[in-house]
């Protein structure tokens, strides 16, 4: 039978889905609003503007934003006594105009650190003095510009082993262990209202957990101002447990500090391998069976995606007051970094908005889960 177009029916329902604005998402921003920020990371080239699909989105969903790049120590500090500011003035400036959380990532970290860091002008390892004094000079540069703009910091990302154990970058190698505690020293020099965070991936196992609780007691002992953790959140479909995330946050909250989920994607694609390390440095070949959805994303694994996380929100709500903030990163499945790691080359749907900027099935399942938790 011809649907009459004009039928009362179908005018109320047309005209219904106007009057709510279907086109007016419901925002991530408002549905947590009592109960974390929600962020995003940028790429540079996403604050210039120019995709105002992309500028809509960022503006209406999130309140919080991270750089994905601009402020890490290559991009800005490329040679001694030269600092390239100009993505980082963008980025802050971004987030100043849009009254948005911004966060600093990162002041040390043992990647994307030019080896000009740690070496003499022979090519020889440098002393523990003049890399704490290079340190402290990045960090009171970088932190100081953005006194009482940027309003946390990644101070140190990244120190830990799997196994808990301190890592072997050239920061511990030449420093020795206290350049944890000099790095949270010299940013709260540089900025005494900024909130100042250790960041890490895999902190839901337990052993690499009992690592960083051991390392923010021992700067809590020192008196050094330490005011959170952040769980990158890098998850993938089958880890972790939600009951693993609930333990860490539980973990970090009895030590007095508060837990932002800072990088949060989940891996739908095929493990290249078994390890759930995050490590940047790790790289695959591309082959046929790891990229299975080249076409776009069966609805099966859509729905799958969705259950995943409503499960992971429903655990970041469980300590009200400890979760101060989820960073997702990246704003859609197209600027994910899955799409280039741990293989290049691959099409990666780990956010909650699709290649088009629309919601993913995962959106509306967090929204459910923020009105009934
Ligand atoms: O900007 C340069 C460009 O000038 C150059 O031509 C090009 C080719 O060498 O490289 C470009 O820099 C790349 C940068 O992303 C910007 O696109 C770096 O090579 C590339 O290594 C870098 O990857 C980033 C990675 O960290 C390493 O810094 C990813 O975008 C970023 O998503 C990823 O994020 C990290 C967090 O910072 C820490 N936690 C893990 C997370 C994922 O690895």
């Amino acid at each position: 039978m011809k649907k009459n177009l004009l039928s009362p029916v179908i005018l109320i329902l047309f005209g219904g889905l106007l009057a709510t604005g279907v086109h007016a998402q419901p925002a991530l921003k408002d549905a947590f609003k009592d109960d974390f920020l929600i962020g995003t990371a940028l790429r540079d080239s996403q604050l210039t503007g120019e995709n105002t699909n992309e500028m809509a989105l960022i503006q209406a969903q999130f309140n919080a934003i991270s750089p994905d790049n601009a402020l890490k120590w290559k991009p800005v500090h490329p040679e001694p006594g030269r600092f390239n500011f100009a993505p980082a003035d963008r980025y802050v400036e971004f987030g100043v105009k849009n009254h948005m959380f911004i966060v600093g990532h990162t002041l040390v970290w043992h990647d994307q650190t030019p080896s000009w860091v740690f070496q003499d002008d022979k090519g020889n390892p440098v002393d523990r003095d003049t890399l704490l004094a290079r340190m402290r000079e990045h960090i009171l540069t970088v932190v100081g510009r953005y006194k009482g703009k940027i309003g946390g910091w990644d101070v140190v990302n990244e120190a830990l082993n799997e196994d808990g154990t301190l890592r072997q970058s050239p920061w511990l190698k030449i420093i020795g262990e206290d350049y944890i505690a000099k790095a949270f020293e010299y940013a709260h020099e540089a900025d005494p209202k900024a909130q100042l965070n250790y960041n890490d991936f895999s902190l839901e196992n337990a052993p690499k957990r009992e690592g960083a609780i051991k390392l923010i007691k021992k700067l809590q002992a020192q008196g050094v101002p330490i005011t959170g953790v952040g769980l990158e959140g890098h998850y993938k479909m089958g880890w972790p447990a939600p009951a693993q995330v609930e333990a860490a946050i539980d973990d970090f909250a009895k030590l007095g500090v508060k837990v932002a989920i800072t990088e949060l994607d989940v891996d739908v694609l095929p493990a290249a391998t078994q390890s759930q390390a995050a490590e940047v440095s790790m790289n695959f070949a591309l082959r046929a069976e790891l990229n299975p959805y080249t076409t776009g994303l069966p609805d099966s694994v859509q729905q799958a995606l969705a259950k995943r996380y409503a499960d992971l929100f429903t655990a970041f709500l469980k300590q009200p007051g400890v979760v101060n903030r989820v960073t997702f990163w990246g704003v859609t499945d197209a600027d994910s970094w899955l799409n280039n790691w741990p293989v290049r080359g691959r099409t990666a749907y780990p956010l909650l908005f699709n290649r088009d900027y629309q919601p993913k099935p995962a959106f509306e399942a967090v929204l459910k889960v923020a009105q009934h938790p």
